[in-house]
């Protein structure tokens, strides 16, 4: 049940999975350690302090694991769902490996399993979330696209009275093209990669102009979105309206879903949206339900913009009591299976999540949002470019009962596949002609496979 080409690793110098395990985790590691120290200097009570002091000692003996290539250990039982998933798959596969020789998802997903467990077994730090300043902080400084997006998506979506039925699809049709893009771009500002960002530069990744998004069209390199209209339009009409998001980052990524998930439901085109979140802090930015919550309320009931105008506020304020409200009308639902944060690829989804396939495969279309999701999507493995998207993702589009998914991703890691025939050629022009293509978020995909009915 395995692709035939080979998971990324960390020894393979050629791929970014080297400088991920060897630099960019220990880095990102030591930025929550100074989160939590900053944390430690807050507390007065004596009990919480020594408790907190014992994560932090936690977190040294990971960093010396990490920085050390250490043998993976298993979890240790701290109650939550995902222990016999975690400790299965490293008795299965991955006993005696460290953390450069065992693929580089398994490993990179077993730190921030290794970074949970820190906390997790401490009395008061349960919930900790060390990355919790670091993604408001960005969403505060996405002054510009936040306001751009709610100043014109504030007032509900309606189509004007004067125009014929025709027109009205075609400007149905549009904004939803136009809106997928925003939801993909949203991705392209995910804190892992971009730490120590100036506003200025957070800017440009955000800019979210028609123009603009013309302009970013020829960057998708596989471009399903006409099929994916294809699969939307009909929603209302033959089947229950049902859309799930497997979501990725928190912040203005999330903040970007919602813009295309509210249009979802203005339109009609679907009736209920189910996001799919994680149960602890995830690979730094990924959305829990605190993000969830904190960007709702912020939308509300925040001092987040002192800068912005009275106008600029109230729309955002708009928008997120817009939002809550479908929350509290069950028409949005915040989920988090235990799956989610466990390492394993979405090949073994329907296997060792059984639960979570079936109860994806009621779904009428499932989107994967962001780098991560993709690389589970496709087994991180060395597959060629020009390989169809429902050959890469294998059981999730293969089994039987799975659901129509979609994969919104800006390429920020090595695999790439669903160019097309063409696909290996173009992938090759750009590795001689722009090194680094595949970690700059600034090309994408939006790939979607039919699934198969169960
Ligand atoms: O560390 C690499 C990585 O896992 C890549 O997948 C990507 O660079 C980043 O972390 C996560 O990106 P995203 O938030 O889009 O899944
Ligand atoms: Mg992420």
């Amino acid at each position: 049940n395995n692709p035939p080409w080979p998971a990324y690793r960390g020894y393979h110098e050629y791929s970014f999975a080297h400088a991920t395990m060897g630099v960019r985790l220990p880095t990102i590691l030591g930025k929550a350690i100074d989160d939590t120290s900053r944390t430690l200097n807050e507390q007065s009570n004596e009990d919480k302090i020594v408790d907190l002091v014992q994560c932090l000692e936690r977190m040294d003996l990971l960093m010396a694991d990490l920085s050390g290539n250490a043998k993976l250990r298993p979890i240790i039982d701290d109650g939550e769902g995902d222990v016999a998933l975690w400790n299965k798959e490293i008795a299965k596969y991955f006993q005696g490996k460290d953390f450069m020789n065992a693929p580089w998802l398994f490993a990179e997903a077993y730190k921030y399993r290794r970074l949970h467990e820190c906390f997790s077994v401490s009395r008061y730090w349960k919930d900790y979330d060390v990355f919790y300043r670091q993604k408001c902080d960005t969403f505060a400084r996405s002054a510009d696209a936040v306001f751009e997006l709610s100043m014109r998506f504030a007032e509900p979506f309606k189509q004007s009275e004067n125009i014929s039925e025709k027109e009205k699809a075609e400007t149905e049709r549009l904004m939803f093209l136009e809106l997928t893009q925003v939801c993909l771009w949203g991705n392209s500002t995910d804190l892992s990669l971009l730490i120590n960002m100036t506003e200025d530069q957070i800017k440009s990744l955000q800019s979210t102009g028609g123009e603009h998004l013309a302009a970013t069209e020829k960057n998708i390199l596989g471009n399903h979105m006409n099929q994916l209209w294809e699969t939307v339009k009909v929603l209302p009409e033959k089947t229950g309206g049902r859309i799930d998001f497997v979501l990725d980052n928190a912040g203005f990524e999330l903040y970007c879903d919602f813009v295309y998930a509210d249009f979802l439901i203005q339109s009609g085109l679907a009736k209920q949206i189910r996001f799919h979140g994680k149960r602890y802090p995830w690979f730094v930015s990924d959305v829990t339900r605190n993000d969830w919550s904190w960007l709702l309320n912020t939308m509300v009931y925040g001092h987040l913009f002192p800068k912005a105008s009275e106008a600029e506020r109230e729309s955002l304020r708009r928008l997120g009591a817009r939002w809550k409200q479908y929350e509290n009308d069950g028409r949005w639902t915040y989920e988090q299976h235990p799956f989610w944060c466990t390492g394993y690829t979405f090949w073994d989804l329907h296997s060792e999540a059984p639960d979570l396939f079936l109860h994806l495969s009621h779904s009428d279309l499932v989107f994967f949002k962001g780098d991560l999701n993709h690389r589970k999507l496709t087994y991180d493995c060395a597959a060629p470019a020009s390989i169809p998207f429902d050959v890469a993702i294998g059981p999730m589009a293969s089994a039987a009962g799975a659901p129509k998914v979609c994969s919104l991703r800006t390429i920020k890691s090595d695999v790439v596949v669903g160019l097309g025939d063409d696909g290996d050629a173009i992938a090759e022009k750009l590795d001689q002609e722009e090194p680094g293509w595949k970690i700059s978020g600034k090309y994408a995909v939006v790939l979607l496979s039919e699934g198969r009915p169960g």
